[in-house]
């Protein structure tokens, strides 16, 4: 892994994954682009070449690897859970036909390629507490039936045409450098701007709603740790499934109170994403990425809590 093209660069991983893969590579390695152009300050942007490009135009795409030499895709552009419900054709064309675009330019160009699956890519119908690596897929969102479809068709370029083509099961990633981008794990990262905001949230989600969730640090470590794994180790090479701690509404607005106690939460629960969140796992097993690679999660709840806290919070001044 040596030089890289990022899709969908400007959101909540690619914000922080392209600042991490130039600070080991070198800025000029590592080709940031997006849909959007996310303004000149962004540091996606500022910090090396950025380029506006949409994943679903192969021809744009295919301008791009010539222009940039890639070894390495991490193809981020998606539209999440949420979103996808408001606008299933939108979600279908740029999550699987974005996908197919990527895996034609990999395939003719030897590229490997990371693509985030995702805990939404399980169903109703899954055991939820542990959620098995290998188990029944049925997902209702049209978010989650495009990553589920997506992991086969990774799967199948990988195994059709030797594409090397990697993935994980991301769990609710929270982090505070970029706002979240339209899922049912949104909460876990609004909760911390309205902690220390207002001393209050109002969650769309119910207080005992428990899912799967991890600090963004974890997760772009995760996901640069598995694309410089030993191949012929990845028997789930596109789907592994990580957590590192589940977390509901209510006992996260019990850890935040730790640190500010008069913090307060309520609930308005919103249908959609309530029916969406009670589809999902509550506790995904990860012991087959731990045995492959040796993943592990550093950041726990609490960890992560004052982690979050100490970034958003406006720094104390103490005087002259
Ligand atoms: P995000 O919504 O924050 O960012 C996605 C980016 O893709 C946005 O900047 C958007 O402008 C861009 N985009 C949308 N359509 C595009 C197109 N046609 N061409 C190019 N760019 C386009 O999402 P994220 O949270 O950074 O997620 C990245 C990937 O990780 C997605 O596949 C998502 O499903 C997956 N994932 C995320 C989480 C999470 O909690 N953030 C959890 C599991 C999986
Ligand atoms: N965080 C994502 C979502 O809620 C999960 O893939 O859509």
């Amino acid at each position: 892994m040596k030089r890289i093209l990022v899709t969908g660069a400007a959101g909540q991983i690619g914000t922080e994954l392209v600042l991490r893969l130039r600070e080991e590579l070198g800025a000029e390695a590592v080709l940031a682009t997006d849909l959007r152009f996310p303004g000149e300050d962004h540091p996606v942007f500022a910090g090396g070449p950025f380029r506006t490009l949409d994943c679903t135009r192969g021809e744009e795409l295919g301008l791009a690897v010539t222009a940039h030499r890639p070894d390495t895709v991490f193809h981020l552009a998606a539209l999440l859970s949420a979103v996808g419900e408001r606008d299933p054709l939108a979600a279908y064309r740029v999550n699987l036909g974005g996908l197919m675009e990527v895996l034609e330019v990999a395939r003719a160009g030897k590229l490997a390629v990371f693509t985030p699956s995702s805990i939404a890519a399980f169903g109703p119908d899954t055991p939820r507490d542990p959620t098995p690596q290998d188990t029944i897929q049925r997902p209702t969102s049209m978010y989650g039936v495009t990553k589920v479809a997506g992991e086969l068709l990774c799967d199948y370029y990988h195994h059709r045409f030797g594409v090397d083509t990697r993935g994980l099961r991301f769990p609710g990633l929270i982090s505070h450098s970029a706002p979240p981008g339209g899922g049912t794990t949104d909460w876990a990262v609004e909760i911390f701007h309205a902690a220390v905001a207002e001393g209050r949230y109002t969650c769309f989600l119910g207080a005992d709603t428990q899912l799967d969730m991890m600090y963004m640090d974890d997760a772009v470590r995760a996901a640069m740790e598995l694309m410089e794994a030993d191949g012929s180790a990845l028997r789930h090479r596109n789907a592994y499934n990580i957590t590192a701690f589940q977390l509901t509404p209510g006992g996260l607005a019990g850890i935040l109170r730790e640190h500010i106690p008069d913090f307060s939460i309520d609930y308005d629960v919103d249908p959609v994403r309530q029916a969406i969140a009670d589809s999902w796992p509550r506790r995904i097993d990860d012991s087959a990425a731990r045995e492959a690679w040796g993943w592990s999660p550093r950041f726990t709840a609490r960890s992560m809590t004052e982690t979050m806290l100490h970034a958003l919070r406006p720094p104390v001044n103490h005087g002259p």
